[in-house]
């Protein structure tokens, strides 16, 4: 039976070629804007530029350097530079660490207390109100140009974590196709992977009969199958370029998960490998995303064999040999892509386990997975069957 939910996302997008014109419609003329973006992509592209010319005569601001995993010190200065000069209206011109950074600076100005600790340790729990933002987004993948979550790097204490408020979904969210096309390999298929995988621990779970959910699911993913290699090959391709911005929204606005069961183990765990080690938040999602669903395949298998059936289209042989090729094509892509999708790939090996298990046990992160079953002694199991 599918679970009750209460869905509701206000973000409004505004998609296609030229509409970051429309900045200037979609943020108050009286606003004291900051614009926050990452290291050059988005001043050496024009976007930035661009952003400055649409948003005309209002007093505009810059904060430039945040880094990707963005950082609690750096995002702190930002906040610094809005309670100075009273600004009240941020925008943020990249991808998911721009995104994510000016949400947590946008619940850090009014915050009483230690930012880190209540918004980030204490999931924003108390906090009340946040500045509004919109965004322009660069790079297809997170999804949080419409969502209500970030995740902010301490990189003093090597520690990421995240937290979600209904009050830091972007007012608006400006999606051009051609913003994407500088994007290096490298980011594209980070972009893939990361969107494939939140598709995924929404989906494969156990069945609720949640039949559109299903079927959308698997329809965005047979979308990034289909044209993830293509995109490596023309990233200046603007139907391909459409089509993955959207899916990558799509794949984590709130509306595949809704009123089904979601696993997210993966990407807890992966977050404890890029704060030790620094890898990209997908490389870790290519080295556990196989190896979640083969440690969890019992409890998985009516739907790993739906999604060997629907997405992959395997129809012979019997169900374990099913879903051994899927789990196994699932591997294919993601390397196909150019993403690693073993520890070793990224010189780590089994004596870093055991800190990145002590990490998520001080982390709480103790009963990952739809079934609450994923123990530090499985994620352990996990660890090791990704080396
Ligand atoms: O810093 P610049 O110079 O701008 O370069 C960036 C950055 O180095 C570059 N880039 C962005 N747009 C570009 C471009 N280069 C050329 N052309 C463009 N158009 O790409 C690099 C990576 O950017 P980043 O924003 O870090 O990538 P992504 O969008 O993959 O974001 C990753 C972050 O999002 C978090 C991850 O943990 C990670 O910190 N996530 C956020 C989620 C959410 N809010 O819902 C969910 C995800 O699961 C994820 O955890
Ligand atoms: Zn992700």
């Amino acid at each position: 039976m599918m679970n009750n939910f209460n869905f509701y996302n206000p973000t409004r997008i505004v998609f296609g070629n030229g509409q970051v014109a429309k900045l200037d419609e979609l943020v108050p003329k009286d606003a004291r804007v900051l614009v926050l973006f990452g290291g050059q992509s988005a001043r050496k592209n024009g976007t930035l530029d661009e952003v400055i010319t649409a948003l005309g005569n209002r007093h505009i601001e810059e904060f430039g350097g945040i880094e990707a995993n963005p950082g609690y010190s750096t995002l702190m200065r930002a906040v610094e530079q809005i309670r100075q000069n009273e600004l009240n209206y941020l925008i943020a011109v990249g991808g998911g660490s721009v995104i994510d950074g000016t949400k947590f600076v946008a619940a850090a100005v009014q915050c009483e207390g230690d930012p880190w600790q209540e918004i980030l340790v204490n999931h924003a729990s108390n906090i009340h109100q946040a500045l509004p933002f919109g965004s322009v987004l660069t790079l297809p993948a997170t999804g949080s140009e419409m969502n209500a979550n970030s995740v902010i790097t301490r990189y003093e204490t090597q520690e990421k974590l995240a937290f979600g408020s209904p009050l830091v979904y972007p007012v608006f969210s400006i999606l051009d196709p051609t913003k994407a096309y500088t994007l290096p390999p490298r980011q594209l298929a980070n972009g893939v992977v990361d969107a494939f995988t939140h598709i995924m621990e929404q989906y494969l779970t156990y069945p609720v009969n949640a039949m559109v959910q299903d079927r959308f699911a698997e329809g965005l993913l047979q979308t990034l199958i289909e044209i993830g290699p293509s995109l490596l090959e023309s990233p200046d391709d603007y139907d391909l370029q459409a089509n993955f911005m959207w899916t990558a929204t799509l794949a984590l606005n709130g509306l595949i998960g809704a009123g089904v069961p979601q696993d997210w183990a993966t990407h807890m765990i992966g977050h404890e490998i890029t704060a030790l080690h620094g890898l990209d938040h997908a490389q870790t999602l290519a080295i556990l995303l196989p190896t979640v669903l083969q440690e969890q395949r019992e409890k998985k298998y009516a739907k790993l064999l739906q999604y060997a059936e629907r997405v992959w289209g395997l129809n012979e042989g019997t169900d374990d040999t099913k879903i051994d090729l899927a789990i196994t094509k699932t591997r294919d892509f993601f390397e196909r892509m150019g993403v690693k999708t073993h520890l070793t790939d990224y010189q780590i090996n089994a004596d870093a386990i055991p800190v990145m298990i002590k990490q998520l046990a001080e982390h709480g992160l103790t009963q990952l997975g739809e079934h609450n079953d994923i123990d530090l002694e499985k994620s352990q199991h996990i660890l090791q069957a990704s080396l």
